[in-house]
């Protein structure tokens, strides 16, 4: 798998590097899809753990996807599905995870109103933060919801883990979408990816 970025994407991120070396001192926001590489550094991507717990969806739900979203309401119209089953097996423990060098960060999925959501969020080791949905009887779709959010991160490199389920808890559907972390642009001078 490469995880190329559609083109586009080369196009914004040029143009963010462009602005970046005009200014200097003004924190920027890096968007990475679910599913392709992080832009600014082009040698990093989300995975997925364990890898055959988590079904990918490009373009169009896929085939023994649980839900169904409407792919233009979603970045790149991409997603990452896993459904936690707390009886044990395969989705006992599953999580996604990314690493980034920033200040902040936000977690963005969809959330299924006809499901049951519960995540945990573990960052750099230590838990701290859960989100919680139950199902509101209808069968529709929540699309870019911010479910973990921290703008106080030290300057440095870090760990996000989002965790399906809650340990002991209900069945769980997880969609992820994209992250975005705030990166201190004066780092770039110091390993910009070359072009
Ligand atoms: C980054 O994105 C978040 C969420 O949209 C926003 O609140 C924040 O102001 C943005 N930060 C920068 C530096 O653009
Ligand atoms: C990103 O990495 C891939 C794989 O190594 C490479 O083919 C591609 O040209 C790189 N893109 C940029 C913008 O450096
Ligand atoms: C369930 O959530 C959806 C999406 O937010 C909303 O449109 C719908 O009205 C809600 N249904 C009920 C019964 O609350
Ligand atoms: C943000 O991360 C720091 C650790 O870097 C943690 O102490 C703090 O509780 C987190 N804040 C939120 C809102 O999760
Ligand atoms: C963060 O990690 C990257 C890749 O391993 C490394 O090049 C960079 O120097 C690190 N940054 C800091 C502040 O440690
Ligand atoms: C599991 O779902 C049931 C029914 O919606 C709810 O009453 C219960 O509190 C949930 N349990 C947990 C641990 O969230």
């Amino acid at each position: 798998m490469t995880r190329l970025l559609p083109v586009i994407a080369f196009g914004q991120w040029l143009l963010a590097l462009v602005w970046l070396s005009c200014v200097e001192s003004t924190l920027v926001n890096i968007t990475v899809d679910n599913y392709y590489r992080d832009p600014l550094t082009n040698t990093t991507w989300v995975t997925y753990t364990p890898t055959n717990a988590w079904k990918l969806s490009l373009g169009t739900a896929c085939d023994s996807c649980y839900a169904h979203p409407d792919p233009s309401h979603t970045y790149f119209r991409t997603w990452n599905e896993g459904v936690y089953n707390p009886g044990g097996g395969l989705g006992s423990d599953m999580y996604a995870s990314f690493d980034f060098e920033g200040v902040a960060v936000y977690v963005y999925c969809v959330i299924p109103r006809a499901g049951n959501v519960d995540m945990r969020f573990v960052l750099d080791g230590q838990q701290v933060g859960l989100y919680s949905r139950p199902p509101n009887g209808t069968d529709t779709y929540e699309y870019n919801i911010p479910v973990y959010v921290n703008k106080s991160l030290s300057a440095g490199n870090h760990t996000i883990q989002v965790h399906n389920g809650e340990l002991g808890g209900n069945q769980s559907i997880m969609l992820l979408d994209y992250i975005v972390y705030t990166y201190v642009p004066f780092s770039v001078y110091h390993h910009a990816p070359s072009l």
